[in-house]
């Protein structure tokens, strides 16, 4: 199959023994310099997978005996980057820079840089062009092999620089990873996009689509919750359509019911895509105990032409129809999505489709950009461009139109009981907690320390701005 230009493979191939083996002897020699760096720091931007794989770097960098700093102050710092959007890449490639300067001081210092805009490179010469103040560089598909990396930028001239391609791509099971929060943790369940959606760069960067076994996921999940883990967060571009393309009929709905099984206290996932959210799922949702009652699906436009040029495989009917056989089966549950503005050719009746269905949707919140022509990808090819102006002007009324939404949703909850996973003292009020409700706001009540990483039953009593309060 060839979508995008791009021939479609998936292998769910994990990646050999040797191999870990061959990474843990790096680590070992690099355990085993006499001058090594003591401390790292990673630096990481764009979306939850990324920050996912900036845990495992951390977690590759502390099995060489590294700790923690800040980035004046590590011996490493690396930038785990994103190409999603152009100030993504502007706000990474400007950082880089400036990090760049300290080598000046400190000549042992050493920069690393992999994430999107590595892969998207493409090769080292590309790469190397980019970042020429870099030391070493590697991509999304190698990241398990940072201790070969770090041992060559330590012992040997020049950038060191590996950017595999898709085909190379292998499932990593055994990379080792620090949570960010004691009582909250990642799990992929798979990688790679196969949508190609038309303006999106995620499938060149991230490869074919592959699934994780079942199994193995449930053994993670059973280690986290024996760790304390309180809520996991199942990651993929598209949680939907987890066990596509395997032998053992693997599907998402089926992997929900069997992690609420094992007693994981709170599931949540994302990203859902509406084409692939099915009957199935609703009913696993609706059925289970532990799972959040919120569901991330973005709809990126209400117009069914800019949804066609945009290769979503659905109508903006189709998923109003899903967004209702959602609250069928589960009145409370919470919604929220992406939208793009000023996608080539939208119209302002396209754009007025949006708003309108941003209204229907009632969604409890919306991420909202403004279109980014990216290098490659079909819509980058198309014509219609919309200019600055109008698409400020429409992503402007876009929030509006979102922040009454929001509103209307925070005041529907006044009055209601919502359990609260308390993460931490609240930065406005130190006699209050904050934590987020399995709808996914923020809620904020009274409290200590002694509270967090515990769930709470709170009373919701007033809404704010970004936040409800609760007692
Ligand atoms: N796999 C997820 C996340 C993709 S990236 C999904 O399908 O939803 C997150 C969001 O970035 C997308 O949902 C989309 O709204 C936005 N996005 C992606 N490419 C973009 C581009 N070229 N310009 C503007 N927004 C973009
Ligand atoms: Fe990008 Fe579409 Fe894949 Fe999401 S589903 S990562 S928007 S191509
Ligand atoms: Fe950005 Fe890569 Fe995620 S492009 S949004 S970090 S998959």
């Amino acid at each position: 199959m060839i979508q995008g230009g791009v021939p479609i493979r998936s292998s769910h191939a994990e990646i050999s023994a040797e191999e870990y083996e061959r990474q843990r002897a790096y680590a070992d020699a690099v355990r085993l310099l006499p001058k090594r760096p003591r401390s790292y720091c990673v630096v990481t931007y764009g979306c939850q997978m990324n920050a996912h794989d900036g845990e495992k770097l951390a977690g590759l960098l502390r099995s060489m005996e590294m700790t923690e700093d800040t980035k004046e102050h590590a011996d490493v710092v690396i930038f785990n980057t994103c190409c999603v959007r152009e100030n993504a890449e502007r706000r990474a490639l400007g950082n880089v820079k400036w990090m760049a300067q300290r080598k000046k001081e400190q000549p042992d210092f050493l920069l690393g840089v992999c994430g999107c805009m590595a892969q998207e490179a493409g090769g080292p010469a590309e790469a190397a062009r980019m970042f020429p103040e870099a030391d070493f560089i590697f991509g999304t598909h190698n990241l398990h092999r940072l201790p070969e990396y770090l041992l060559r930028a330590l012992t040997e001239c020049g950038q060191v620089s590996e950017i595999l391609d898709d085909e190379g791509a292998c499932i990593a099971e055994d990379v080792p990873s620090v949570r960010g929060v004691k009582h909250r943790a990642f799990i992929n369940i798979m990688f790679g996009c196969d949508n190609f959606c038309s303006y999106c760069i995620v499938p060149y960067v991230r490869g074919r689509e592959r699934s994780r076994a079942a199994d193995a996921i449930l053994r993670e999940a059973e280690e986290l919750v024996a760790d304390g883990v309180q809520e996991i967060m199942l990651l993929g571009q598209n949680v939907n359509s987890y066990g596509h393309g395997r032998e053992d009929g693997a599907s998402f709905a089926a992997l929900l019911r069997r992690l609420d099984a094992i007693g994981v206290p709170r599931i949540r996932f994302m990203t859902s895509h509406p084409k692939d959210l099915s009957d199935e799922l609703i009913e696993a949702m609706a059925d289970g105990r532990g799972i959040a009652r919120h569901i991330h699906l973005p709809v990126q436009s209400g117009s069914n032409a800019v949804l066609r040029a945009m290769n979503r495989g659905y109508s903006r009917e189709d998923y109003l129809t899903k967004v209702r056989k959602l609250r069928g089966a589960m009145p409370d549950v919470g919604l929220t999505s992406d939208l793009i503005v000023g996608f080539p050719g939208e119209s302002d009746a396209d754009f007025a489709d949006t708003l309108a269905l941003a209204e229907e949707a009632r969604f409890d919140a919306a991420y909202t950009f403004i279109y980014s022509p990216r290098k490659g990808t079909r819509a980058a090819e198309l014509p219609g461009r919309i200019d600055p102006e109008t698409g400020a002007a429409r992503i402007s009324r876009l929030i509006e139109a979102q922040e009454r939404g929001t509103q209307a949703a925070f005041k529907s909850l006044i009055g209601t009981r919502q359990t609260v996973l308390a993460d931490e003292i609240s930065r406005r009020d130190k006699a209050h907690v904050s934590g987020k409700c399995g709808r996914n706001i923020s809620v904020s009540f009274p409290g200590d320390a002694g509270v967090i990483g515990k769930f709470v039953d709170v009373t919701i009593t007033s809404a704010g701005h970004n936040t409800i309060k609760g007692e």
